[in-house]
């Protein structure tokens, strides 16, 4: 007799990782409990049709949320990016000491590849290391995921793709690794269904890794048209935090230290290159990001 799955509750079900996650975990026949903070928003009504047990709450209201987890196995915890970096922090050690206390048996964190052992100094990466450590300190099956950069990311307009041209962060030979948001939720469904394996572990995601000229290559034969690479000049770095502490730390933080791609196949055999995933899921945000009518251009 096949034996029913236990439930996962999903934060972030109606965003991007926890939406990733929610559909994977459904597609692979576990009952998901999301928490969303409005029931009849869109995507909140895809995973209710989905198949989702929806629960309205927020991070603030704590309640709710012990409620939630009363009778789930695992949690998959993600916070959103606007938290600045001590409610960020305030909110993931919270999380963690519910389910500690209601004794979920299967925590799974997302932090960031950017994490490390060492402080970055930049607010928004430093957030994430200090929820782990707080992680790691509780009596709970705790799996701890550290996504590289989202291939979602590389479409911002910032970089220029719809003046048909891509200007980033590395040099031209230089690699840095990306995963598909999709994979994310792919490895998690993974995680959860083998605990032995992959508690108490802290494991990089990442789906390909790339160089700047692989990406002018790449977006070059999606778009049918050449597209110049170039790296951001000092000038611009030095003048634009976000970007400047970004390419530092594919510089020589923790975004420098790449993972074996055969390892990730391990845990998801499906995981998406990046030209594969321009072709499919990225297609239509790639198209947007170009421009309109820009593909068929010689
Ligand atoms: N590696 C990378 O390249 C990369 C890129 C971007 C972000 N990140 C990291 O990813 C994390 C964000 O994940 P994401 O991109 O999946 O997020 P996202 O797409 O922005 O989704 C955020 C989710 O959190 C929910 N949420 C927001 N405020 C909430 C609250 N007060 N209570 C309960 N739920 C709330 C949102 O619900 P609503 O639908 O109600 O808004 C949404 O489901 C951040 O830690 C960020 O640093 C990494």
């Amino acid at each position: 007799m096949r034996q029913e799955k236990p439930t996962i509750l999903v934060f972030g079900a109606t965003g991007r990782q926890g939406g990733a996650v929610a559909k994977a975990l459904l597609d692979r026949g576990w009952p998901v409990r999301a928490l969303v903070r409005d029931p009849l928003s869109e995507n909140a009504v895809v995973l209710r049709q989905a198949g989702a047990d929806i629960v309205q709450g927020t991070f603030a209201e704590i309640d709710t949320l012990r409620a939630a987890m009363r009778d789930a196995y695992g949690v998959f915890s993600v916070l959103p990016g606007y938290l600045e970096e001590q409610e960020e922090v305030k909110t993931g050690c919270m999380i963690a000491d519910l389910a500690a206390e209601t004794g979920i048996s299967h925590l799974v964190y997302s932090s960031g590849a950017s994490s490390g052992d060492k402080p970055t100094g930049v607010a928004r990466f430093d957030a994430k290391p200090r929820v782990e450590a707080h992680i790691r300190s509780l009596p709970l099956n705790a799996t701890i995921v550290r996504p590289m950069i989202f291939m979602e990311m590389l479409l911002a307009p910032v970089f220029g793709l719809n003046e048909g041209r891509y200007t980033f962060l590395l040099r031209p030979e230089q690699s840095m690794q990306l995963v598909a948001v999709e994979d994310i939720g792919k490895f998690v469904t993974a995680i959860f269904c083998d605990r032995p394996r992959f508690s108490g572990k802290t494991i990089k995601l990442a789906s390909d890794t790339v160089t700047g000229d692989g990406l002018a290559a790449i977006f070059s034969e999606a778009a049918g048209k050449p597209i110049a690479y170039s790296r951001f000049g000092d000038d611009v770095l030095a003048a634009n935090d976000a970007l400047g502490s970004l390419a530092k730390i594919l510089d020589d933080g923790p975004l420098a230290e790449h993972v074996d791609l055969d390892a990730m196949r391990n845990i998801n055999p499906d995981i998406l290159s990046f030209r594969s995933w321009l072709a499919t899921s990225g297609k239509k945000a790639f198209q947007a990001a170009i421009g309109t009518g820009g593909i068929s251009e010689k």
